[in-house]
């Protein structure tokens, strides 16, 4: 099964997907944890160049095109061949931040979906959710702040498209504004709700 945990920045993802692992190995699943951008080229030009602060990236399409052929080098390199030898597999990202980060830049939301064509969609969409002040107060108390995370309206937009794909496409959303204990708890009861139901 092919798990995607979305969200804006800050909001706990790969806290809440270590902890997760965790409980699913102890329940005697074999897990492998990923993320995007991925350890591809790509990933790697991604983070060295368009997510450094003044990148002057010529035009937002850039920023699709480069996140999708990340997605794809890293679903057929890596998530297909783990999914395959009988892993759950979960990706801290995937489409839905392409969806919601590059439709926040304005891009169309058909002509992202288009760009997907390649790849499948995850088994499970899981989107954390806290309010945008809360993730800003948290980011700026850990690091230097990253492009997106400095923008307090983009975020706003990022986190309006993710609500409201979830609720057209039934993707469950969990409160992260909670005790990590809780949200944790809450994510694990929907992966393994789903697994029983393929099993
Ligand atoms: P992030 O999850 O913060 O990676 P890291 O923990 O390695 O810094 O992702 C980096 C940024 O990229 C984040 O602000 C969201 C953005 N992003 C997109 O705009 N589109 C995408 O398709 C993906 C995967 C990420």
């Amino acid at each position: 099964m092919f798990v995607a945990i979305e969200g804006i920045d800050g909001v706990g993802k790969s806290t809440v997907i270590s902890m997760l692992r965790r409980r699913l190995e102890d329940s005697g699943y074999k897990v492998h944890v990923t993320a995007e951008p991925s350890q591809s080229p790509i990933g790697r030009l991604i983070r060295d160049w368009l997510l450094k602060p003044g990148s002057n990236v010529a035009h937002p399409s850039i920023y699709a095109l480069l996140f999708v052929a990340d997605r794809v080098q890293h679903y057929y390199g890596e998530v297909k061949p783990m999914l395959d030898i009988g892993y759950v597999v979960i990706t801290e990202r995937y489409m839905e931040s392409t969806l919601a980060y590059q439709g926040a830049m304005s891009l169309p939301q058909e002509w992202l979906m288009e760009l997907h064509k390649f790849v499948p969609m995850p088994d499970l969409t899981i989107i954390l959710d806290a309010p945008v002040d809360t993730v800003i107060n948290r980011l700026s108390s850990r690091r230097v702040l990253e492009v997106f995370e400095v923008d307090r309206e983009f975020l706003v937009r990022v986190r309006e498209i993710l609500l409201r794909r979830a609720s057209m496409y039934n993707y469950p959303v969990v409160n992260a504004d909670r005790d990590l204990e809780l949200v944790v708890g809450d994510v694990y009861g929907l992966i393994i709700n789903a697994l029983r139901r393929v099993a």
